[in-house]
């Protein structure tokens, strides 16, 4: 049987298939793991990963073919190291589009309508000892922009519609046949809005685009909600201006050095933190899942695979 690897825990679901066609490697099991590379690194043909695969784990499984990942964005992937290698990529696109359009949406609705903190304000008794809450911000009406109106985005933007938000959009591409209005200038786009939302994918040629400049043009009055990748966000820039009331609030689910969250934000009211769980629902976890021992399957077997990247 061909051997898989994988470095960290996906899904039971995932391991039980794998293992109903292949020999699966659990990788974080092994009390020592450059020892289990080191023995079992040659057979291994294929990686199902969470974590992503750099060029030492490719090192340490010379006979490697595909790297099939857990997720759509494949920034934790060395991809110019898989193509040298003739290595195949798989991700998980599709699948997870309303999943993570409705964290969005959330994220948004948690913080203009500040749900976490009226839950607070009832649990601890403020409603009775103090009256009502203040008022809050309001969606309706707004005008969202969205930063990667890609699969993910245009799902984003049904739902910001129904909200009777109007929506208008960034990318490197004009798309002519899309109803909203293109901004080639991101920064241009955030002067004119009153959210910025992220969905674009992180790496290069994203990191920090969400710039100091572009979060004083969001201004004190703009929101800015990353569900895309957090390097794609100046981080210190946005600390900063959340600090001064020079950005109005944030919602994040995705930070640049995961799973460490800069503990400055736990101090501020104007942000809602989210654990990088926006495709985390059983049924879209189960569907990524199933992508991944699919194109496994697909690729042992010689066929085409189904959401190839590289
Ligand atoms: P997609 O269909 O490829 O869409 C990506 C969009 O981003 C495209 O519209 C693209 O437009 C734009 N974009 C790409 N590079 C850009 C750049 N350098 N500058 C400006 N815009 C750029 O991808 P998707 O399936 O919607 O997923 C998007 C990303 O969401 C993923 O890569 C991942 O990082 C993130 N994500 C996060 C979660 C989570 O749990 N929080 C879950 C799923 C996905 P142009 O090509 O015109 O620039
Ligand atoms: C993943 C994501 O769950 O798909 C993506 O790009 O960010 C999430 O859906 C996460 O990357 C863990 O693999």
């Amino acid at each position: 049987m061909v051997d898989i690897l994988m470095p960290t825990p996906i899904l039971e679901s995932v391991e039980e298939a794998i293992e109903r066609d292949f020999t699966l490697h659990r990788l974080w099991q092994a009390p020592d793991r450059e020892a289990y590379l080191r023995e079992n690194g040659p057979k291994i043909r294929g990686i199902g990963t969470f974590s992503g695969c750099d060029a030492a784990l490719m090192d340490a499984c010379p006979n490697l073919e595909i790297i099939s990942v857990f997720s759509v964005g494949y920034d934790n992937v060395d991809i110019a190291q898989a193509k040298t290698r003739g290595i195949r990529v798989t991700n998980t696109p599709s699948v997870l589009d309303d999943a993570v359009a409705e964290m969005g949406l959330a994220l948004m609705l948690a913080l203009a309508r500040r749900i976490p903190q009226g839950d607070s304000y009832v649990r601890a008794g403020r409603w009775i000892s103090e009256g009502p809450a203040p008022f809050t911000a309001e969606l309706t009406g707004a005008t969202v922009g969205i930063l990667g109106l890609g699969r993910i985005g245009k799902e984003f933007a049904c739902l910001a519609q129904a909200l009777k938000m109007r929506v208008v959009y960034h990318g490197r591409t004009e798309q002519p046949f899309q109803p909203y209005a293109y901004y080639a200038d991101l920064e241009e786009m955030a002067r004119d809005v009153d959210w910025l939302v992220c969905i674009a994918p992180g790496g290069k040629a994203t990191e920090g685009i969400i710039s100091r400049a572009v979060m004083e043009a969001l201004g004190p009055d703009g929101y800015l909600v990353n569900i895309g990748r957090g390097s794609s966000v100046d981080e210190p820039a946005m600390i900063d201006l959340l600090q001064s009331g020079a950005l109005g609030g944030a919602a994040l689910d995705v930070f640049a050095d995961e799973p460490n969250v800069p503990e400055a934000l736990f101090a501020l009211d104007n942000v809602i933190l989210a654990p990088h769980q926006a495709s985390a629902t059983h049924k879209t976890r189960w569907a990524m899942g199933d992508l991944v021992v699919r194109n496994l399957r697909a690729h042992f077997a010689g066929e085409p695979l189904i959401t190839r990247v590289a």
